[in-house]
């Protein structure tokens, strides 16, 4: 075994899965990586999990870090607040849709999540309907691995084995090519749920507006965003989007919310707020949310010990500040298509491709069997293992899943690189993708047959 590789017998780390090998990744420069033994990899997944949306090394926010840290590094928000609290508020407030006017702040993704679902049901209370608890979402969906988080997916591959903690919230599918194109299917199962639970008893719809690892970057298409306004204005529910991926630029826009036709009444976002220098998440709301508490009990008051500390929240500051000065978000949503359909082009004729997906720097391939094109790939065949394993071979890093056992997706891969990654760069990632894809695809044959 090469040194630079970390297996489960080897290590005192709990490793997430036990037969994977991990490159021991010791310092990142920009969209690189390098490892151990010095290998290097472009980064397109930035840093694995799309929370390094600036790129790796920035001196900028490490200086501010550094600063802060120096000053203040930590208070808790219970009995005391901080400037750069204050400030990271008002400006995400400045960034997020109209009409959003408070902000919360976490320590990540899942506890956004968390919070946004205290938030809807605490806001129907507050308002003397205390009957509202029920959440419906999509069922092929991550919000992140706490009971709560994996209670909004409908995923039973997730889930498993902790059904007796999972919550009964409801889950529709989603309009897909393969099973609703025209987004009808999903809003007569809306309709279906919310007939069998009551809507009375609903408390919010909670999605992702553009997904990001459970069905790389497809939304469902207008109709059903306009019926699920509809149903909200009839039911009284609230909207709730995760942004946790989407935040803060992704999509080539500081939240995807404002490309869609309906603007949510609370945002959870993470991730790109703290772009990799800190755990940082944040949960948005609109003013009538923030009123029934402040016409209610006036107390919201359940957290966690880093929400808003000032050192998290001066790498939030100085993060917004680069995505301002060097124009990332335009560049991003200038950039986004040419790397979408240069995706597409590099990988036009592999019929196990079906289709590439594409918002922004938020790119999804899907795989089918190639044998009538349409189908999930055979789950013993492993396809999304070899494209992550290969593509690690070529010093590629993305991210691939088989959700199959779920019902709603197959193999597909995730392709998010920083907003920093120059044009040479992203033609190289897009050029070692097209070689992985094509290696995975030769190794199938006779396998397929
Ligand atoms: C869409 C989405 N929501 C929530 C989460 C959970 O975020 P975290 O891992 O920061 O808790 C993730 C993580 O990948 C995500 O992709």
């Amino acid at each position: 075994m090469p040194e630079r590789l970390v297996v489960s017998d080897a290590t005192r780390v709990f490793p997430l899965e036990l037969d994977r090998r991990y490159p021991i990744v010791v310092r990142g420069d920009g969209a690189w990586v390098e490892d151990s033994s010095g290998k290097r990899y472009l980064d397109a997944m930035s840093g694995g999990s799309m929370a390094a949306t600036l790129g790796h090394g920035r001196r900028d926010i490490i200086a501010a870090a550094a600063a802060q840290a120096t000053r203040l590094s930590y208070v808790h928000n219970e009995r005391l607040t901080n400037p750069a609290r204050e400030q990271l508020a008002a400006e995400l407030v400045e960034l997020g849709p109209p009409g959003m006017t408070r902000v919360r702040f976490t320590t990540g993704g899942a506890e956004s999540n968390e919070m946004a679902i205290q938030m809807a049901r605490s806001y129907h209370v507050e308002r003397g309907d205390t009957r509202r608890w029920q959440v419906i979402s999509p069922a092929q969906a991550y919000h992140g691995p706490t009971m709560a988080t994996l209670g909004l997916t409908g995923r039973p591959g997730l889930q498993r084995p902790f059904g007796p903690y999972m919550p009964a919230h409801r889950h529709i599918p989603p309009s897909t090519w393969r099973f609703d194109p025209s987004g009808r299917a999903a809003l007569a199962a809306l309709d279906r749920v919310l007939e069998d639970v009551g809507p009375e008893n609903v408390s919010a719809y909670f999605c992702e507006p553009i997904t990001a690892a459970a069905l790389p970057a497809y939304s469902p298409p207008e109709r059903f965003w306009k019926g699920l306004a509809e149903r909200r204005e009839r039911h009284g529910f609230l909207i709730c989007y995760d942004e946790v991926v989407t935040g803060l630029g992704r999509t080539g826009h500081w939240f995807a919310a404002e490309k869609l036709p309906l603007t949510p009444d609370i945002i959870a976002t993470a991730k790109g707020l703290g772009a990799g220098y800190a755990a940082i998440g944040a949960v948005l709301c609109a003013d009538h949310v923030y009123q029934a508490f402040a016409n209610g009990t006036r107390r919201f008051t359940l957290g966690h010990t880093w929400d808003g500390a000032p050192l998290s929240c001066a790498v939030g500051l100085k993060v917004l500040d680069v995505l301002r000065s060097e124009r990332l978000i335009e560049r991003v949503r200038a950039k986004g298509p040419r790397l979408r359909d240069g995706l597409a082009a590099a990988l036009d004729g592999i019929p196990l491709v079906r289709e590439v997906r594409g918002h922004g720097f938020l790119l999804g391939v899907e795989y089918v069997d190639p044998r009538d094109g349409r189908s999930f790939l055979p789950p013993e065949l492993g396809v999304a293992r070899r494209v992550d394993l290969t593509a690690m071979d070529l010093g590629l890093i993305v991210y691939s899943t088989m959700p199959t056992r779920d019902g709603f997706a197959g193999d597909q891969t995730l392709f998010a690189p920083p907003f920093t990654t120059s044009d040479p760069e992203l033609n190289e990632m897009v050029a070692r993708f097209a070689e992985t894809i094509r290696t995975v695809a030769r190794s199938l044959e006779g396998q397929l047959e």
